[in-house]
């Protein structure tokens, strides 16, 4: 399903073929039932910390007090070991001190491309459990390679994606995946905005900087799996369609009745209408408290300025109002006592609103047409193969 802006070469095509190979099937996350929350201190997972910019993360996150434990996953060095590899490299970029002072660090030989990134089941477990955040750093830096030697990058970053998802932790470890300008180098306009940009043809060029677009990507995809919606809730919404509700009032003005409820006497489940709205995203929904619990840790994370949190993720204004009122309460306020007999005497129209499923499928589409949702013809391609 290609989106109607963006004409496809042979190569774009491919690209999002390579990235729909990617994208299935993602990791289930546990059942509810074993999910935890975090214990205090940050666990990070990082990748490639033997080369230039990994050692700069290491010694970053070793100074950090935040982190509590670090996990170096290093591919395989037989002949030198990779213990005196990464001291090497540390001394090399003048940060060895750093990292010698608060030895918190864990180097771990790894395969990321490998089932269970190529670690023993014990010790793989060990991360999955404990982690709270992954940089992946790691990547073969080579501008001449062609997308296909790109392969055990994005099956390694994928891997994570998957132990990630995969966390017994409440809230799913954050991913930060070190990128490159060249995944937009064909972007065409002089400044490239700080948003995913789903048009393959903005990296055709270089294999490096078409696997990097596909990355990003994929975690896009990715995210947009771990978005949630809250259900599980038989609470009646006696919302109107704004266009109806403008039908109604402009009607009732010929009204003598000087106090008339605007509001819709045949009211929705909430389940009804969530259910459209999850099927439509492609998103799971989770009990309230759980959705509330979910948005709530987002909306404390310090890391993340508000400005910025508003922007991924509106709801968490909701927080504040919704902290200690039940859910059913929040949807259903407004519905509990108010009569609409009069209302209905004086518009019988209002007798007839009903919200059906076909209009909340309209309105997911208008979102998305008005950018408040990612459009799904970018991502169609990707999601019809899951
Ligand atoms: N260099 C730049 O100008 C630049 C600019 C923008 C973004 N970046 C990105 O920044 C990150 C780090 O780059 P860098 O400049 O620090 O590169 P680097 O010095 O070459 O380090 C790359 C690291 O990744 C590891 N690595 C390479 N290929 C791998 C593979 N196939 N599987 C597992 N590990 C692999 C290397 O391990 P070994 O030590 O075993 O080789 C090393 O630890 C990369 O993701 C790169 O794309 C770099």
């Amino acid at each position: 399903m290609d989106s109607p802006r963006v004409k496809h070469t042979k190569q774009t095509q491919y690209l999002l073929e390579t990235l729909a190979r990617h994208t299935t099937s993602f990791s289930e996350r546990p059942p509810k039932s074993i999910l935890r929350n975090q214990i205090p201190g940050d666990v990070v997972l990082v990748t490639g910390t033997t080369g230039s910019f990994g050692c700069n993360i290491l010694a970053q996150l070793c100074l950090d007090p935040h982190v509590k434990k670090i996990y170096a996953l290093n591919r395989d060095s037989s002949r030198e070991g990779l213990k005196e590899r990464q001291v090497q490299a540390l001394k090399l970029r003048g940060v060895l001190d750093d990292c010698l002072r608060y030895p918190k660090y864990q180097l771990v030989e790894a395969d990321l491309g490998k089932p269970l990134l190529g670690l023993g089941v014990e010790l793989h477990t060990e991360i999955q459990n404990s982690v709270t955040h992954i940089i992946h750093n790691a990547w073969t830096v080579n501008l001449a390679s062609p997308l296909e030697k790109f392969e055990d990058c994005l099956q390694g970053l994928r891997n994570l994606i998957d132990l990630a998802l995969k966390s017994p932790q409440i809230a799913i470890p954050k991913m930060l995946f070190v990128s490159t300008m060249a995944a937009v180098r064909k972007y065409p306009g002089l400044v490239v905005p700080e948003e995913h940009l789903p048009d393959p043809s903005v990296s055709i060029g270089s294999g490096y900087s078409e696997a990097k677009w596909i990355a990003e990507q994929m975690l896009h995809v990715a995210s947009r799996e771990l978005g949630c919606l809250p259900g599980g809730d038989n609470a009646l919404v006696p919302w109107i369609p704004t266009y109806e509700a403008a039908g109604i009032l402009c009607t009732m003005c010929h009204s003598k009745e000087p106090v008339l409820h605007l509001e819709n006497p045949n009211p929705i489940q909430w389940n009804e209408m969530v259910e459209v709205c999850a099927k439509e995203l492609n998103v799971p929904l989770i009990p309230f408290d759980d959705w509330l619990s979910l948005l709530r840790n987002y909306a404390a994370d310090a890391r993340i300025p508000k400005t910025e949190q508003m922007k991924r993720n509106p709801a968490v204004s909701l927080v504040p109002y919704l902290s200690g009122m039940d859910f059913t309460t929040y949807i259903s306020q407004g519905h509990a006592g108010l009569d609409t007999t009069k209302a209905v005497q004086a518009v019988p129209k209002l007798k007839e609103v009903r919200i059906s499923k076909e209009m909340v499928t309209k309105w997911v589409k208008g979102w998305r047409e008005v950018g408040f949702l990612p459009r799904k013809e970018a991502l169609g391609v990707l999601h019809s193969k899951l």
